[in-house]
């Protein structure tokens, strides 16, 4: 019988993949045709907010109309089947994990149905636009909304969080993501320096090979509801 104390569990672009969201760094990826120096920097927002405004309101159509696959229906199981703490600490602004009715999701790169006011830190939840014309419902101040997508010279969001759970995690999983994009691709190394399992799912090698325990190589939405079938089976025998 193998029981783990707490599960933390990190997702990135590769686990929407098969609910039909293109990942960042594939040849059709979310930046092909746009400059990741246009769309997703501080200094880009600054310089044009209403040009990054567009390009966050034509996305959220078609991450509104996804729905959650096999793999993301796996990990709310497991959080569901599981007797210990399951977190999931992801890179994605897709709300998918939500859809499947996970729980403890820390989106640390933000979420695309949000917005929040520069002037007081309202979160204005919504699938609809936001522009320079929006008023921020809680200091009604205009022009002041910014999409909550953490964006390249930014803070990530929940770090006090996500350090406590590396630190104390026994099994770290890792679906879906390149690993190119820090901090989060250093949270594998924290986990394992505090003990943990770790273990990674992709389509291929990716350039995290080193700190990783176990690597299970195919689609998240065949291979990940198979492990997490195991993590519960390992549980009674
Ligand atoms: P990437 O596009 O960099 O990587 C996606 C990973 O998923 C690749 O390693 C693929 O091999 C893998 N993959 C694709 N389909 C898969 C499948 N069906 N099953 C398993 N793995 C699959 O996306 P991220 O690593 O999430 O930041 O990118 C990290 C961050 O880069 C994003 O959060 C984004 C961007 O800057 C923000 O938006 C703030």
């Amino acid at each position: 019988m193998k029981q783990y104390r707490s599960i933390v569990i990190l997702t990135g672009a590769g686990i929407s993949a098969e609910s039909g969201l293109a990942t960042f760094r594939a040849a059709n990826g979310l930046w092909n045709n746009h400059r990741v120096e246009d769309v997703a920097t501080i200094e880009a927002f600054e310089r044009n907010p209403a040009y990054v405004h567009d390009f966050y309101n034509e996305l959220k159509p078609e991450l509104n109309k996804a729905r959650p696959n096999a793999a993301h229906l796996a990990i709310a199981r497991l959080q569901k089947e599981y007797p210990t703490p399951v977190h999931i600490i992801t890179q994605n602004v897709d709300t998918l994990h939500e859809k499947a009715k996970s729980q403890n999701i820390w989106h640390i790169h933000g979420q695309i149905n949000q917005a929040v006011c520069l002037n007081c830190g309202h979160i204005l939840e919504t699938f609809g636009d936001v522009d320079m014309q929006t008023v921020c419902p809680n200091c009604q101040t205009q022009g002041m909304m910014k999409p909550n997508i953490v964006f390249f010279g930014e803070n990530l969001l929940y770090m006090d969080k996500v350090e406590q759970l590396l630190n104390n995690c026994d099994l770290f999983v890792s679906v879906g993501t390149s690993g190119v994009v820090f901090p989060a691709a250093a949270f594998v190394q924290t986990a394992k320096y505090h003990g943990a399992e770790t273990v990674e799912f992709n389509l291929e090698p990716t350039s995290n090979n080193f700190y990783f325990d176990r690597h299970i190589m195919g689609p998240a939405g065949v291979t990940l509801p198979a492990y997490v079938e195991e993590l519960l089976q390992n549980l009674q025998s």
